[in-house]
């Protein structure tokens, strides 16, 4: 199988590659990428085997230009903007990059493009978890640009292509972790508002699985949530990054308001937003909501799969990783 995977240097992407190096049953997989550089030097420090089977190719997203590809079977679209500085930049990279990549591709390949719970927004009030036939309310730039790519693709009439919404996704090499595993080093640990947030999560290892189900298995969805068992709280995430990490502190509630300057220092500061690319004032109107639950009976129903990681299990792997990277 020739397998192409984007955004190979992210965290989901370099997931997708490392396990794909370790398959038999892939051949070749092509990596379209800013820098090979970057990805050499990743795959190295995981001590990645079977290097001979990557191609990779230096190319970016609005303008693919990929060239001489020969036949592709599977597709895997992770490259994307989650953090970006305008609106504009969503929209550039997520949809008409994504418009961009299909045309190239064709109607030939099985193609897996990574979409996102903010597409669909917040669980709507007085539900428990949002389902797929709930109406789409994205509350960010962010969530907007995912949706758009949604509805762009489909009406280009693109066949054989199906959008993942995950949750928040957690596992080694996840970045956007890494401020709450320097956070609970300290005694204070800070919570936006008082108020308990519910997530749905998925880790790395059982979003990888669930992708290569829905390739074997199809299910006839075309979209599909998919998650970790159980939903968590915030709360729940900072003790259980606290207890991997054998620090104990007190959680302090921050009143939500009080982030809200945060959140536009880090736009419009830029000493401070490069640092910070997590709390951009676009993606901080994401952690208003009390309620990001996703309903995933549909795929679980399609495929029979279910995840199997658990938070603790998770975030300790993460935190190997952190560690062995000499991050934290
Ligand atoms: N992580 C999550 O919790 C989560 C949850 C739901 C959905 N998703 C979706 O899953 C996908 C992957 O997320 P991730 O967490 O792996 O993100 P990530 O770690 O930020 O990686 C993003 C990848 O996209 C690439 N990229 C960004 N702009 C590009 C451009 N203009 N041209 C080509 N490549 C570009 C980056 O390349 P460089 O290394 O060159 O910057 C990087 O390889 C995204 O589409 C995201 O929306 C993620």
């Amino acid at each position: 199988m020739r397998l192409l995977v984007t955004g190979a240097t992210g965290f989901i992407g370099r997931t997708l590659v490392l396990r794909a190096l370790a398959d038999d049953a892939v051949e070749e997989i092509i990596a379209p990428i800013r820098s090979p550089d970057k990805l050499r030097a990743q795959l190295a420090r995981e001590g990645a085997t079977g290097m001979r089977k990557l191609r990779m190719i230096k190319a970016a997203a609005p303008a693919w230009n990929l060239r001489d590809l020969g036949s592709v079977d599977r597709v895997v679209h992770c490259a994307g903007v989650l953090f970006g500085r305008s609106r504009d930049e969503y929209f550039r990279v997520n949809v008409d990059g994504t418009l961009d990549l299909l045309g190239q591709l064709g109607d030939a390949p099985e193609v897996l493009v990574l979409s996102s719970q903010s597409a669909g927004g917040p669980t709507p009030e007085g539900h428990q978890a949002k389902k797929l036939n709930h109406p789409d309310r994205p509350i960010s730039w962010y969530g907007e640009s995912k949706l758009q790519m949604e509805r762009a693709v489909r009406a280009a009439g693109h066949q054989r292509v199906r959008f993942l919404r995950a949750p928040m996704v957690l596992g080694p090499g996840d970045q956007a972790t890494l401020p709450l595993f320097r956070m609970v080093r300290g005694k204070i640990w800070t919570k936006p508002g008082r108020a308990l947030k519910h997530f749905s999560w998925v880790s790395s290892d059982d979003l990888a699985d669930a992708i290569e189900v829905w390739f074997e298995r199809g299910g006839g969805l075309d979209v599909a949530h998919v998650t970790s068992p159980g939903t968590i709280t915030d709360a729940e995430l900072m003790l259980t990054a606290g207890q991997v990490s054998g620090k104990k502190g007190r959680l302090l509630p921050v009143p939500q308001f009080l982030l809200k300057p945060v959140a536009f220092a880090s736009k419009f500061i830029p000493a401070i937003g490069e640092n910070v690319p997590s709390l951009t004032a676009d993606r901080a109107r994401e952690i208003w909501p009390n309620r990001w639950v996703l309903d995933a009976d549909p795929f679980h129903q399609a495929t029979g799969w279910r995840g199997q990681a658990t938070l603790e299990d998770t975030l300790a792997r993460t935190l190997a990783w952190f560690q062995r990277e000499k991050l934290v």
